[in-house]
């Protein structure tokens, strides 16, 4: 843990459902929450009580004047405005490092708290947040955390993290966009695929609960084989087996009866087909009829 106790002091601006879980869990670890400013009054109170430290304050720059180390925990779209208002009073300096939680953004739009002298950064939890309850287990606890910024920001991000008790990676700050887009892959589309092999068994008169206990050990084992094995090996099927008569009657049935998942069905094939084109074991012939099977 730091020992520089100036270090250990922060204020939260935005006290809602991360500024908040961040307070309570970063104050358990011996860090001293100082002030708490918030759009409404009553959030920042919450979290003084939730605390037992620190005062509302309801500037936000005389909040960031009590501490050198300020997490900014606004809705996306209010972190730059704020970070400009505070900067724009000077409520930064040399000594101050400002950070950011949101996962699609990147410390860039704190700039103007750079221009104070400020380091910054942003620091991302791979994990949906409820309204803290008190009591509640850390939500922290063993999460993956992204963090990009400048290196004293990064530094000092990794002893946050470490103090969660959450693992931290760092991800250069122009990968943040693409670092977003691959946690909305893994998490939101994987939910688009699944709905979309739902409703096809769906076809096949499955309620949707009983069509997902069917698939749910070929989903866990599909995981599991990525694991193990990495994303191009766990590749199984008949596209990794280059049998196109198989996919030629998918796709019958699909064009016929369900048409609306048509096209979907035949992008995923060509991202598929490329996948198991990269271990070289589907003969050519085989290739160019799969590759015309699932040209839109
Ligand atoms: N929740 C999650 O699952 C999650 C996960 C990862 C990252 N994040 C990131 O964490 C950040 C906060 O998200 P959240 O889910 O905690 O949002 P939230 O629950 O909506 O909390 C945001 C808080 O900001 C306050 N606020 C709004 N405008 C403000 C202003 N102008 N000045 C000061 N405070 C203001 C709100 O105030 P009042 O309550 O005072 O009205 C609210 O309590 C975002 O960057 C988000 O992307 C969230």
């Amino acid at each position: 843990m730091n020992t520089n106790n100036k270090n250990l002091e922060f204020c939260i601006i935005g006290c809602g459902r991360l500024g908040i879980s961040l307070a309570v869990f970063l104050s358990k670890q011996g860090y001293i929450p100082k002030a708490f400013s918030s759009q409404r009054i009553e959030s920042a109170q919450k979290a003084v009580e939730f605390t037992g430290a620190g005062t509302v304050v309801e500037n936000p720059v005389e909040a960031v004047g009590t501490c050198n180390l300020t997490f900014i925990t606004t809705p996306d779209t209010i972190i730059e405005p704020v970070c400009e208002a505070i900067s724009k009073e000077n409520g930064f300096d040399n000594d101050s490092v400002v950070y950011h939680l949101s996962g699609a953004l990147s410390s860039s739009i704190l700039t103007s708290a750079k221009k104070n002298g400020a380091s910054t950064g942003s620091i991302h939890p791979l994990q949906a947040f409820a309204p803290y309850e008190k009591g509640q287990d850390s939500p922290f606890k063993g999460i993956n955390m992204s963090i990009e910024g400048d290196p004293k920001a990064v530094e000092l991000g990794k002893e946050i993290v470490n103090a969660l008790k959450a693992n931290s990676f760092t991800i250069p700050t122009d990968a943040k966009t693409v670092y977003h887009a691959s946690a909305v892959v893994a998490s939101n589309y994987l939910v688009t695929l699944e709905h979309f092999a739902l409703e096809l068994l769906k076809e096949a008169n499955l309620s949707e609960q009983s069509a997902y206990e069917i698939l749910e050990p070929l989903i866990m084992g599909t995981l599991n084989n990525i694991k193990a094995r990495g994303s191009i090996d766990a590749l199984t099927g008949p596209v990794a087996r280059g049998d196109d008569e198989i996919v030629s009657k998918h796709l019958n049935d699909i064009d016929k009866k369900m048409p609306q998942f048509s096209d979907l069905y035949r992008l995923l094939g060509k991202y598929t087909l490329d996948i198991a084109s990269k271990r070289g074991e589907i003969d050519d012939t085989a290739r160019q009829r799969l590759a015309k099977l699932f040209k839109l």
